[in-house]
């Protein structure tokens, strides 16, 4: 994976994902290696963002690296309106590694066609973000002891979900069952379903949480997305589509783990929260873990 951008989840395969997770275990026993002393990572991020930006800047603080950046891009010269191009070719020479998050779709692409240094999608528009895919891999593994031949329920915003798109496509590769609850709005893209098909797996569609829950190793929640409506209408009559609620478990699997990229609106209640089968809050954790693999692995240090 040395100096490999990381933009979609398919430009690596299952066999350097699964090297990535192997790295992620080493660093989770000893999360603190001196290892990005001479290195400079670049994290700009051009939309909010609390678990991807920070769990990125604890990793590379971690491996005692150093980090330049906005995280807001009306502090730096976009303002004065300079182009993504022009940006990107200035902080490739300030840095030896991009992280970029961006609200156009492609952006990340474009960004690692002009940059002269490696760069890692953090999430472009509703397209991709296959760093929160490495960390779900990871959490997934961690919890079940396999990624394959498992049954996973995506539930919510199926539609605009980056985080969902990039996991339906990882899990296409581990012959899972893919049970995918949406309103009829916001179904899975037939772009990303492609992958589920192109492998001949079984994948059921649903507008009732409660007719999968029983059945799945994985409940995959995600957030109603306001900022990804054109049409405020539309978001307001989807948004409280879902919520799970404690006693909606009581006839899930034994296994069952329940994930979410975060940040949670409204769809886990905060009952869920001490129930065993939440594993949200250490997903979020599993990310640093994670990205200090992706940095070390791209950098040529693991
Ligand atoms: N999961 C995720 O991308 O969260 P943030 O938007 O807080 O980075």
């Amino acid at each position: 994976m040395k100096n490999k951008s990381l933009i979609s989840i398919n430009d690596y395969s299952k066999e350097e994902y699964l090297k990535i997770l192997d790295i992620a275990e080493e660093f989770e026993k000893q999360p603190t290696q001196n290892i990005l002393n001479d290195y400079v990572i670049a994290s700009l991020f051009f939309e909010p963002s609390t678990r991807t930006r920070l769990s990125f800047e604890s990793a590379v603080n971690r491996l005692g690296g150093h980090i330049v950046g906005f995280t807001d891009a009306s502090s730096s010269s976009v303002k004065k309106g300079e182009s993504l191009k022009d940006t990107i070719k200035t902080v490739s020479n300030y840095s030896d590694l991009i992280v970029m998050r961006h609200p156009v779709e492609g952006s990340a692409r474009f960004a690692s066609e002009v940059a002269s240094v490696p760069v890692i999608n953090a999430g472009d528009g509703a397209n991709q973000h296959p760093t929160q895919c490495l960390l779900d891999l990871y959490s997934i593994r961690k919890t079940q002891g396999t990624l394959d031949n498992l049954n996973v329920a995506f539930v919510g915003d199926l539609k605009y979900g980056r985080t969902v798109h990039s996991l339906v496509i990882a899990l296409s590769d581990c012959n899972c069952t893919f049970h995918l609850v949406s309103p009829v709005e916001l179904k899975l893209p037939s772009s990303v379903k492609r992958f589920i098909k192109d492998k001949n797996l079984k994948y059921y569609q649903y507008t009732d949480i409660n007719e999968v829950i029983p059945k799945v190793d994985i409940l995959y929640m995600t957030r109603i997305q306001r900022e990804r409506f054109a049409d405020p209408l539309e978001y307001e009559r989807v948004k409280n589509s879902y919520v799970l609620k404690n006693d909606m478990l009581e006839n899930s699997k034994d296994n069952l783990k329940i994930l979410h990229p975060l940040p949670r609106v409204n769809e886990i209640s905060e009952d869920v929260d001490t129930n065993p089968k939440a594993y949200y809050f250490q997903q979020a954790l599993n990310g640093v873990y994670v990205r200090e693999a992706l940095i070390a692995s791209i950098l040529g240090l693991k």
